[in-house]
């Protein structure tokens, strides 16, 4: 029998983790041929994923460079997977999400005629300029796409608005919760003694991360300056904050948050000590899609420090808030969530409105049901 042949290409940190359970079910499957090509938009922050998940790319592009443009990634990355899909000549090409190498990847796709399959598609903020660039790169990559696989409903009707056919769109969940039911432990035990030693039953931690190139700025110190006033409010909150490798990043996080004895900013984390940290505190602080995402599965409050998302599922279930990037609304709603605890506890309950982990094997059998040989 002959194979069917299906190409996954991702490059960052979010991409490899969502794309990692997908690899997985490719691979049990006996019919089924996988390559793996990573473009290591990402360095550091993607091979952790690789290691975690123990994936072993058959190509690996190495565009990384830091602080490159986005016309340098996308053209870096275009090049060099097109050689790639020249010689695997694949039958299908994976991309996942939103961001310069997913849209390059489609392109690269569509120039050689091969079928592009999106997963997590028809996300949208409404606003191509926030997030940036990824509303554009989801739009982008859409009209390349012949299977859109769409977390939620809502995600299906984003896309027969724009006119998508509907038999062309597949409601799958999300593999960011396939992902999750491998990593998180009730018993986890850090490798980072830091995070071993934070009392979480007695001290209220904060969990943040912001990496947005919108939010680079003087939103970003509003975001920053807010928590770091709440932690001095209270005596008894703690902020973690794995600081993004992004340099302008870490320059507002280091001026703003590095003298504060009860702020502790450390390196990203390993997706699966990043995971349990979640579990354990408090309060997730974000700007990041996939942690909107994860954090109502753990049922864990997410204030979302951004002015539009594209992910209004985990609001309307009442666990995620969007407040912004004024200083004065972020500072109000962490005070909130810190001084009245029925506000906390409404917002502090496990919700599923992203999927059910079983997202991978959905679009793994979709994808083999399209194209049966033989
Ligand atoms: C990228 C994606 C964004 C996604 C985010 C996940 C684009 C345009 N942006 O944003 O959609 O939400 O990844 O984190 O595709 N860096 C390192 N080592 C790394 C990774 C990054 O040093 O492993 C530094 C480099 O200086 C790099 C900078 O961070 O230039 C920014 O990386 P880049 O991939 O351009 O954008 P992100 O902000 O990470
Ligand atoms: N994450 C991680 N280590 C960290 C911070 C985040 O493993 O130090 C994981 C997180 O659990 C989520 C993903 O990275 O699955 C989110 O990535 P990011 O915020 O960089 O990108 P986005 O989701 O905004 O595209």
């Amino acid at each position: 029998m002959e194979k069917l042949k299906v190409m996954i290409v991702f490059g960052t940190r979010p991409e490899g983790i969502k794309m990692a359970p997908i690899i997985k079910e490719l691979k049990k499957r006996d019919n089924i041929e996988s390559v793996i090509c990573i473009t290591a938009q990402h360095r550091e922050m993607l091979d952790q994923v690789l290691h975690i998940f123990d994936i072993k790319p058959d190509y690996d592009l190495n565009i990384f460079e830091p602080g490159q443009s986005l016309t340098k990634i996308t053209t870096r990355a275009l090049d060099g997977l097109e050689e790639v899909i020249i010689k695997e000549k694949p039958d299908v090409l994976l991309v996942q999400g939103d961001t310069t190498t997913v849209f390059s990847g489609a392109l690269a796709a569509f120039y050689q005629g091969v079928k592009v399959g999106h997963v997590e598609a028809g996300l949208r903020s409404g606003n191509i300029h926030s997030p940036y660039p990824e509303e554009a790169n989801r739009m982008l990559t859409g009209i390349l796409t012949e299977y859109h696989f769409a977390p939620t409903q809502r995600n299906k009707e984003n896309l027969i608005k724009e006119n998508y056919p509907e038999d062309k769109i597949f409601i799958t969940g999300n593999t960011v919760i396939d992902a999750l039911k491998y990593v998180i432990n009730e018993d986890y035990e850090f490798d980072l003694s830091l995070l071993n030693s934070l009392d979480y039953e007695n001290k209220r931690i904060i969990l943040m991360t912001s990496h947005r190139r919108e939010n680079i700025g003087k939103p970003m110190e509003n975001i920053f300056s807010a928590v770091n006033d709440i932690v001095n409010k209270y005596e008894d909150v703690e902020l973690v904050f794995p600081v993004h490798l992004n340099p302008k990043v870490r320059s507002i996080a280091g001026g703003i948050l590095g003298n504060n004895p009860r702020v502790h900013l450390i390196e990203p984390l390993d997706y699966e000590p990043f995971t349990n940290l979640m579990n354990k505190v408090h309060i997730v602080v974000t700007d990041s899609g996939g942690l909107q995402e994860e954090a109502p599965t753990l049922g864990k409050p997410v204030l979302v420090v951004r002015e539009e998302t594209e992910r209004p599922e985990g609001i309307e279930a009442g666990t995620a808030k969007l407040v912004g990037t004024d200083y004065n609304s972020i500072y109000e709603n962490l005070e909130l969530l810190l001084s009245n605890k029925e506000e906390y506890e409404n917002m502090a309950k496990a919700v599923n409105p992203y999927g059910d982990g079983y997202a991978s094997k959905r679009i793994v059998d979709i994808i083999l049901y399209k194209n049966e040989k033989n």
